[in-house]
């Protein structure tokens, strides 16, 4: 599956220049979406990686297409970690650090039971590292167990999986 999705990404992703700031090349997996093979392949790889997960976490905004699709496959349940602002109260919030800026995410304070879960934490696109440094530490905040982090696609110049094993500690997967 992890073969087929490659080849799916390869066929189907686009890249774009200058976006979203000047020099920086975008590849844009919208039409790895749209493609009903490319789907099945990059959500069936995904949905590999996670299994053993009893919750699925999607990061605002794209890991929501992801994860609701792993999260049934899995048969599982399914949380959408929340770019701030966007949730009703009460929540449990995590600021962290962008390039350029800083951004926040949260969570469902109340109705969810994380503590002692397994969560698979799931999102497009591993750059930095701060966006799942993030949502991991608000997931444990919250007592939940960080199963592994799964993304389509990571840009490895970034060094993000140094900055997760550095902030989560070597025990929890990456996967991309
Ligand atoms: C992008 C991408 C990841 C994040 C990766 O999201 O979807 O979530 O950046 O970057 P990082 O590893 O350096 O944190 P973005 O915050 O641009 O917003 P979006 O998902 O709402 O488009
Ligand atoms: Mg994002």
């Amino acid at each position: 599956a992890v073969l087929r999705a490659q080849a799916a990404i390869d066929r189907h992703a686009r890249l774009v220049a200058d976006f979203p700031s000047p020099g920086i090349s975008f590849k844009d997996l919208t039409p790895v979406l749209a493609d009903a093979a490319g789907l099945d392949a990059v959500v069936g790889a995904l949905a590999e990686h996670c299994a053993g997960a009893d919750l699925i976490a999607g990061v605002d905004a794209r890991g929501f297409l992801l994860g609701g699709a792993i999260a049934r496959e899995l048969g599982v349940g399914l949380v959408a970690v929340r770019k701030g602002g966007k949730l009703p109260p009460p929540v449990v919030g995590i600021d962290y650090e962008l390039e350029y800026g800083s951004a926040r995410l949260e969570l469902p304070a109340e109705g969810i039971a994380f503590a002692g879960r397994s969560v698979a934490v799931v999102d497009d696109v591993l750059a930095t590292g701060g966006t799942l440094l993030a949502a991991a530490r608000l997931l444990r905040q919250m007592e939940a167990r960080v199963h592994g982090l799964a993304v389509v696609m990571e840009l490895a110049e970034l060094d993000g999986r140094g900055t997760l094993s550095a902030g989560l500690g070597t025990d929890v997967p990456v996967w991309g």
